[in-house]
């Protein structure tokens, strides 16, 4: 399969691993498993009980359950359970399309929804969230994107890295948008419970029996490293997502699942410390956009814990992201890794210290920058 390299993972792969902060990543702070355990019950006899057997393709029945009461219609038989949401993404382009399918795609997007798509060869007709119109999804022009020919309609509310949302009646909307195609709704909803002014959206599942709900704990609920995501799906669908799995993953982990289950049973726990952490951080970065005057632009984020920003006068976003990781060991993310370069992803979702920290840094690298600023303007 050839496939396009996925910028942002290349990046990652860079500079996360060594930087001292982090203000690039898109989900809350992760919890070790001793903060873990403080907030959610599993006890030393169940790890030590756990035999590393075999586990069922869709994950064992506990963890199906909890997924299916916790975000669907109670019913396990419409759950897999799977490495991160990452899996499910490759799992369903390659499912459910063939080459010359037509799929509607938010713009910017989480690489693989492109790239996957791309490499099975189909038309990909970009849905964009524009900096000028802020961020605000234009339904109107969905409209005439979704065609006849449109299998797949590909979204993600509250949306990484803009921030930007939808409300009740534009889900709905969005969803009778696809309906009337006859296309599969695939809504990857990994942030959907870090909301800041309204209450999280419905689960698309619950709406329309061609979605596909994509679910994480990487996300909202810091348990990235514990790599578990999940869909929700008639059950048909599954079954196209069964065949392909027995020549990838095959199942996940049994301690994977027995953390997983737990987590998700008390998810509302969870989100709970990490949301107040997310809200106090925004506030502390709105306050920061302002004091930059002029040097910064943004759009205030409605949900998830990232904002695409703009630093008006630095010519060259990348190069500057690199010196700030270099100088000051802090990780941004480049707004070229989701073919926006005048743009940067910056993650409020971790440790508020370090985030003010890392923002006293960053006003004065963009001050260090002026001699830049004033040949960018002159220019
Ligand atoms: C919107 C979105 N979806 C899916 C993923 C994949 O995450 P994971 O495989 O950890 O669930 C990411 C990761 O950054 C993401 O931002």
């Amino acid at each position: 399969m050839e496939i396009a390299p996925a910028l942002l993972e290349e990046w990652l792969r860079e500079y996360y691993f060594s930087a001292k902060i982090d203000i690039g990543s898109s989900g809350v702070q992760n919890f070790s498993l001793a903060e873990l355990r403080e907030v959610v019950d599993i006890n030393d006899d169940e790890l030590n009980g756990v035999v590393f057997d075999d586990s069922p393709t869709c994950g064992n029945a506990r963890l199906r359950q909890a997924i299916a009461r916790q975000w669907g219609n109670g019913d396990p038989e419409h759950v897999m359970a799977t490495h991160g949401s990452s899996e499910v993404i490759f799992l369903v382009m390659n499912a459910l399309l063939k080459p010359g399918d037509e799929v509607v795609a938010l713009d910017p997007c989480y690489f693989s929804y492109r790239n996957l798509a791309e490499a099975r060869g189909c038309r990909l007709k970009p849905w964009p969230l524009r900096f000028e119109s802020k961020f605000v999804p234009d339904l109107e022009e969905l409209k005439t994107l979704i065609t006849p020919q449109t299998r797949l309609l590909m979204v993600n509310f509250p949306h990484n890295p803009t921030g930007a949302s939808v409300t009740a009646e534009q889900q709905n909307e969005i969803i009778q948008a696809a309906a009337e195609a006859g296309a599969y709704v695939v809504w990857d909803t990994a942030l959907a419970a870090l909301t800041y002014d309204e209450p999280p959206l419905s689960d698309p599942h619950l709406l329309y029996e061609r979605a596909i709900s994509i679910g994480t704990l990487s996300k909202a609920y810091g348990l990235a490293g514990l790599r578990v995501g999940w869909c929700q799906a008639a059950p048909d669908v599954i079954q196209q997502f069964v065949h392909l799995r027995d020549y990838t993953t095959l199942y996940l982990s049994p301690l994977v699942e027995l953390i997983a289950a737990r987590a998700i049973e008390q998810a509302d726990d969870i989100l709970r410390v990490r949301l107040r952490q997310a809200r106090t951080n925004l506030e502390i970065l709105a306050d920061w956009v302002d004091q930059q005057g002029e040097l910064v632009e943004w759009v205030r984020p409605r949900g998830g814990v990232t904002a695409f920003i703009r630093f008006c006068y630095i010519r060259n976003i990348e190069d500057f992201c690199r010196r700030y990781a270099q100088e000051y060991g802090v990780l941004l993310v480049p707004g070229h890794c989701f073919s926006y370069p005048s743009h940067v992803r910056l993650g409020f979702g971790g440790p508020t210290a370090k985030l003010q920290e890392a923002l006293n840094h960053l006003s004065h690298l963009l001050r260090s920058e002026s001699t830049e600023r004033e040949f960018f303007v002159a220019s």
